[in-house]
């Protein structure tokens, strides 16, 4: 099914732990528009590969998975649920190694191929709000509004930490701010749709903003500086 660009999109990239994910569900609930969180798709897929036990750099094995994986999010934007198979694996994939698996998986051009036309389909009336790395740059180059949050790799590291000590106890703040730099350094320089903002995204650094400050400034920006 083609999707309709008159739909607004409103894309919300950066890497993880700029707030980008609780900004843009945020914003997705604020506007009753849906929501597209693009990394859980990686984060599904390597997840998948794994319970299967495909490797994470078999290319062609991955992109037929990609094709025929059954991903849900059910639709009300303030829930939190992915079902994979039907069954809710929110918990699984929030992990710190279902995010190396996805970035892992996220390097494959061919994957990522595959990955577009999903993606895309979340393009539905009244609107979208697109988190993710590519959103304004590859996926929906013609959205009317682009944002790109950014923060110090510290801080992003601090904000993990404090998401996921609760989750996993053996936490070290040091491994974090590694995997981070690690993460980082592979989503820039990837060769396909590298981690950078469009060129027409306005820039967001949120080292010293909290959420509801930053919620703040979003606002401003779509109100008086792009369209949606
Ligand atoms: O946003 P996240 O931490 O859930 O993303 C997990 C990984 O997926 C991240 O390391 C890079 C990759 N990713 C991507 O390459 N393109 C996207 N649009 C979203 C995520």
């Amino acid at each position: 099914m083609p999707t309709d660009k008159s739909i607004p999109v409103i894309t919300i990239d950066g890497p993880s732990g700029s707030g980008k994910g609780t900004i843009s569900r945020m914003l997705a609930q604020e506007l009753g528009y849906h929501f597209l969180d693009s990394g859980a798709l990686y984060r599904l897929l390597a997840l998948a590969a794994e319970r299967r036990g495909i490797a994470l750099d078999d290319e062609a094995a991955l992109v037929v998975l990609s094709r025929e994986l059954d991903i849900r999010f059910p639709a009300a934007s303030d829930s939190e649920q992915v079902l994979l198979e039907g069954v809710d694996v929110n918990n699984e994939i929030r992990t710190e190694a279902a995010g190396a698996g996805a970035s892992r998986v996220a390097v494959l051009p061919q994957v990522r191929t595959a990955l577009l036309a999903r993606q895309r389909n979340f393009r539905q009336e009244p609107g979208l709000v697109a988190d993710g790395r590519d959103m304004g740059t590859v996926v929906f180059p013609d959205a009317g509004a682009k944002i790109f949050l950014t923060a110090s790799a510290e801080e992003r590291a601090r904000r993990r930490y404090n998401q996921l000590k609760e989750k996993e106890m053996n936490l070290v703040f040091e491994d974090v701010l590694a995997d981070i730099e690690a993460r980082d350094e592979r989503d820039a320089n990837r060769t396909v749709a590298p981690l950078r903002p469009a060129a027409d995204a306005a820039l967001v650094d949120t080292s010293e903003l909290d959420i509801p400050a930053t919620i703040e400034c979003v606002r401003y920006l779509l109100k008086n500086h792009l369209n949606r």
